[in-house]
């Protein structure tokens, strides 16, 4: 692909926001401003080893984990990315220590109180996915605030999956398509794979383009399952807390060089 198509600069808003190092005028260049990722989901992970090798507590690198999670909002929103969906919390998640989990918990609701103001500043509209009922009623509670605050925010679609798991969303899907075919909204005969996109958490969501995971793992942990589907896959070793501004700029450089072919083949080939 021609990296010198881009026909647009980069947003001198996110050029304020990442410095003028040489690495970041250099990672700046490369990006082909008119043809960014829809949407690009993260898994973050290795907050727990960044912690271990530090001889911290798994909580303390959760807490720095938060400190990644302000700068690639903030990143991905003045860069002009539609969509960013985090994964913070998944169904499996409550098997861990419940000093954790609590940790966990209050930390989103610590990140959502003190990160409001910046939400709005950049008109991000905030919301979670996932089976929100079963989480704690307070944390339900500032999802709902900062959801409602946000609500009219026009500019990047912010989204934190919790109690999130991908089977889970395709289970909820299911039984809300069985519902309203019991009611008479819909006919079985209309379900087909676009019909259920409709059903998903992320019906309201641009396409997945770019799915980010830190740590090196190569797994996809139960995360967007259907919404996958021709997202490319970016894997870095670095661990979350360590994940940063360039570090979303540099998938998004890679995210650019792949050919998406959708099962097509290359047309020089045919
Ligand atoms: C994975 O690291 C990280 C998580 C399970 C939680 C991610 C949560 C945050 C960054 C903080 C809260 C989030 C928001 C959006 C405010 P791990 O504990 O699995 O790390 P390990 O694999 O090294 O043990």
């Amino acid at each position: 692909m021609n990296q010198s198509a881009g026909t647009t600069s980069a947003p001198s808003d996110l050029l304020e926001y990442i410095g003028s190092s040489d690495d970041a005028i250099k990672v700046a260049d490369r990006i082909d401003w008119a043809r960014l990722p829809r949407q690009i989901a993260v898994i973050m992970d290795g907050n727990g080893r960044w912690a271990n090798q530090r001889n911290l507590n798994r909580i303390e690198g959760h807490q720095a984990g938060i400190g990644a999670v302000r700068e690639v909002v903030e990143t991905a929103a003045r860069a002009g990315i539609g969509a960013l969906t985090l994964y913070a919390f998944s169904v499996e998640n409550w098997k861990r220590p419940q000093s954790e989990i609590d940790a966990l918990m209050e930390l989103l609701k610590q990140y959502l109180a003190r990160e409001l103001p910046t939400l709005l500043r950049h008109s991000i509209r905030f919301n979670a996915i996932g089976r929100l009922d079963g989480l704690p009623i307070n944390v339900q509670r500032d999802i709902e605030a900062a959801t409602k605050a946000t609500a009219h925010s026009t500019g990047m679609r912010f989204v934190i999956a919790l109690n999130y798991g991908g089977r889970s969303e395709i289970v909820d899907a299911l039984h809300h398509v069985l519902a309203d075919i019991g009611k008479g909204k819909i006919k079985a005969t209309e379900i087909d794979e676009q019909k259920l996109v409709e059903y998903l958490y992320t019906h309201d969501l641009p396409e997945l383009d770019l799915l980010i995971r830190t740590s090196g793992e190569l797994r996809i942990s139960n995360f967007l399952l259907y919404q996958i589907a021709y997202a490319e896959i970016w894997v870095t070793d670095k661990l979350w807390p360590d994940f940063g501004r360039l570090d979303l700029l540099r998938a998004i450089v890679d995210f650019q060089r792949r050919e998406r072919r959708y099962g097509n083949v290359d047309t020089d080939d045919a």
